[in-house]
């Protein structure tokens, strides 16, 4: 049985930079899930004719949920240290395109979609161990795993880290109320909405270091012990 840590919460309460020090420090990989909503999305442009990249194709018929379901469970995902790949080739340099950006939200929003690809995301974690984030990580993908956390942050506190990245355009109001927006649909999604889990170990980052907020994880997780040598070889820390 691999460790899979398991970390959910809001945008910008930093889950991906704590997810990946603690796959670092742990000897795990860490999963991007949103890679595998991207990859399937970058398939389907190309399956309407799009160049390698996504770009170019006919417009991917949203309303064709049949469709959309069914070439899902035709593709074949790995993970590794180097990312998503999908039928043997790796697509991450594709992943972020605005081609891709401008529909894996409705896509991700699938419900069928979302159940298989939790199948294929569990499969390819329980072959290595993973620390993965998102945001049903803890509540639907992985509820069974003792290593659960819900990594939160106040409003203010994730606008100002935005803000303070100096990647976005906007004003610091302007971020805030994007944050708060986000946070409504995560919430209110039909299926896979964040939510805290009973049983996540709840970390507020607000005014915590990133190391720290590490720390606190690692001592947690190490406490329970890990698993990341050969299928029944585990050895705890
Ligand atoms: O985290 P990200 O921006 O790479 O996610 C890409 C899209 O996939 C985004 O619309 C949210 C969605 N997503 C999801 O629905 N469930 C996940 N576990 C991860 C991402």
């Amino acid at each position: 049985m691999k460790t899979i840590v398991a970390i959910d919460g809001p945008a910008g309460a930093g889950k991906s930079t704590v997810a990946k020090k603690i796959a670092e420090k742990l000897g795990l990989i860490f999963m991007n899930t949103g890679s595998f909503y991207r990859g399937l999305t970058l398939m389907l442009l190309r399956d309407c004719g799009s160049d390698e990249a996504g770009y170019g194709g006919k417009k991917v018929n949203l309303e064709d949920r049949k469709g959309i379901i069914d070439f899902t469970e035709t593709l074949s995902f790995e993970y590794s240290s180097d990312g998503l790949s999908i039928n043997g080739e790796n697509v991450e340099q594709y992943l972020r395109n605005d081609a891709v950006e401008s529909i894996v939200s409705p896509v991700s929003a699938i419900p069928e979609v979302r159940r298989i690809l939790n199948r294929k995301i569990r499969a390819v974690a329980e072959k290595t161990g993973v620390v993965c984030e998102g945001r049903d990580m803890t509540t639907v993908v992985f509820p069974d795993t003792p290593h659960k956390f819900y990594l939160d942050a106040s409003v203010e506190t994730r606008a100002m880290r935005r803000f303070t990245q100096g990647t976005s355009s906007l004003s610091l109001d302007e971020i805030r109320k994007s944050i708060e927006q986000r946070d409504n649909l995560d919430r209110n999604k039909e299926e896979g909405s964040l939510r805290i889990s009973p049983d996540a170990f709840y970390l507020d980052s607000s005014g915590l270091t990133i190391d720290e907020v590490c720390d606190i994880m690692l001592a947690e997780i190490l406490g329970k012990g890990i698993h990341n040598g050969a299928e029944g070889s585990g050895k705890g820390c």
